[in-house]
This record gives structure tokens, sequence and C-alpha cells, in this order.
């Protein structure tokens, strides 16, 4: 674990010295099995794999978790180096933003921040996009791994890569899941017993959506309203239920063949979010 740009710099120095492909998982710590995939996947692409821990101030808003997000530093390292991944940065907050949380350089990604996540979140991916834009620059992986889960960040670090030609490779892991559907996330441990039985009714939706629409149903508009309701009526609060094209996340019409359906729903306080990619005939 290092916690400095100079030693952090080489160690990879020393690794891409040695011929090794240098992977980047990136991560905000409390690291679950859907974490520890993106490192298999980074092992699968890479010699030397680098994760870093940092819960970043910018991407969360006022009335959000930062202060409460879990911090199981400890733990995390064990897991790290039990599945292989060779070097851990952890920075703090002071070598991130140096001149202070209203003083930074600020990378915004303009078209695909915007709704979903975005339009819940105000500035949350300026926030994503700048960290992870700081974190390629010191790390300077050969690629980076990033889960679909967030489907819409992979999105926002992919066009940002392209448009800023960031020498970085980016990858994409699938989402892994509980037993009973829920995607597996850092916030799920917020959730009490009664919301935790809840939960997978988000992934429960998103299916039983994505089934009648490959059983031929295109009035989309109508099955999104069916598909909150249905939400609601299990006990979450829908934020948003939207259907977009695959990658470009451009609105989604009855031509479109490759799709997501994206939604964010609460329990109590907790916000969970949870996409399905499919084709249609
Ligand atoms: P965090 O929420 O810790 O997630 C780190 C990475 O793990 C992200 O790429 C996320 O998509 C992936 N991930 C989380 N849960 C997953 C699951 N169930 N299956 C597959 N992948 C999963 O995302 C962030 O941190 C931050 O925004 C970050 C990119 C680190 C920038 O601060």
């Amino acid at each position: 674990t290092v916690d400095n740009i100079t030693a952090l710099r080489e160690q990879v120095r020393q690794a891409r010295l040695n011929g090794r492909r240098i992977a980047f998982v990136p991560t905000m710590g409390n690291l679950h099995a859907g974490h520890m995939s993106l490192i298999a996947t980074a092992r699968q692409h890479a010699d030397f794999v680098v994760a870093s821990i940092f819960v970043n101030p910018l991407q969360f808003g006022p009335n959000e978790d930062l202060d409460s997000y879990p911090r199981t530093l400890a733990a995390d390292q064990d897991k790290l180096a039990a599945a292989g991944c060779a070097l851990l940065f952890t920075p703090t907050d002071a070598l991130m933003y140096p001149n202070g949380m209203d003083n930074h350089c600020l990378v915004h990604v303009p078209e695909v921040s915007e709704g979903l996540c975005g339009g819940s979140r105000p500035g949350h991916f300026d926030g994503v996009a700048t960290v992870v834009t700081k974190l390629f620059n010191m790390v300077q992986p050969d690629l980076a791994v990033f889960g679909e889960k967030d489907y819409q960040q992979l999105t926002v670090i992919r066009k940002m890569v392209s448009e800023l030609n960031i020498p970085v490779q980016i990858i994409g892991a699938p989402i892994v899941r509980d037993s009973d559907g829920l995607a597996l996330s850092s916030r799920n441990g917020y959730l009490d017993a009664a919301q935790r039985k809840t939960a997978p009714a988000l992934h429960g939706c998103l299916q039983q959506s994505v089934a009648r629409i490959r059983s031929g149903r295109r009035d989309y508009a109508a099955l999104l309203q069916q598909a909150a309701q249905e939400l609601t009526e299990a006990g979450m609060q829908p934020d948003y239920l939207e259907l977009r094209e695959a990658d470009s996340l451009q609105p989604a019409n009855a031509d479109s063949r490759r799709l997501v359906m994206l939604a964010a729903a609460f329990l109590g306080n907790t916000r969970l979010i949870d996409n399905i990619e499919f084709d249609v005939q």
C-alpha cells in the first residue's frame, strides 16, 4: 500500500521496466465480490494490477453519504492481497485536492453525464471524471477496468478517454449479483433486514420489463410507467426508470436493437441502481 505519488510511480516504473502490462482498478473501498471480479478481469489482461481506494468527496452531493460511506481498509487490503493485486494506492483528500474542494480543475463530459444518475445527482459525473483523470495520470496504467453496474459511469469514462486522447484502454466487467438477483453494492450494507428482502425487486422489475420487450412490447412509455408502479407496489421509491440505446445512452425508440434498461430507486434513505443490457429482434 502506498499513499504518495513518488512511491506509486516508482513501483509502476519498476513493473514496466520488467515488461509488465499495468492494469488499474479504481474503487472507493469496502470491497465486495463485485470489486474482486474487476481485479480478476484485470489479471486476465495484465500482469501487474494496481487498485486504488479513495472516497472521492467531489462526487458526493451535499446531502449524500460521504461521511457515513463505509471505510474498511484492513479487510480491503487482505482481499486485494489474496486476489493477487500487486499494489494498492490510497491517496488522501489533500493529495487529490491540494487547493481544497473549491479550487480545482474540473473535467466535464457533456451529454452522457446528463440525465439518469446525473439528473438526480448534479455534478456527480464531473466529480467522477475529474478524479478518474487524476488517478489515471498518477498511476499511468495501460488499461483500467470498470463495472457495468455503474453503466452511465462506464459510458462517461469511455467518452472522456476517447475525447481527451487518454492512452488507457477501458474494459467493462459484468454485474456481480447476490443469489436473489440484488446487484452487489457497498450501499447494500445500509439496508435493514426488511429492506434487504425488498431490494431484489429492483432487479426483478428490470427483468420483467426486459421480458415484456423481448416478447414484443414496444410501447415503451407505458411499459416504463407500469414498471415504476410495480416497483412502488413492491415497497421501493423509484428515482428513474429508463430505456436507452446501449453504449451511446441515446433515448431508445421502437427501432432500437441493442438496449439498456436502467433504474435507480430508494429504500428508505438508501439509493440503489441497476441495469440490464439486452438485444431486441
Ligand atoms: P465504487 O462504487 O467503489 O466501485 C468501484 C468499481 O466497482 C466501479 O467500476 C463499479 O462499477 C464496480 N462495481 C461495483 N459494484 C459492482 C458489481 N456488483 N458488479 C460489478 N462491478 C461492480 O465507482 C466508484 O467506486 C467510483 O465512482 C470511482 C470509479 C472509484 C471514482 O471515484
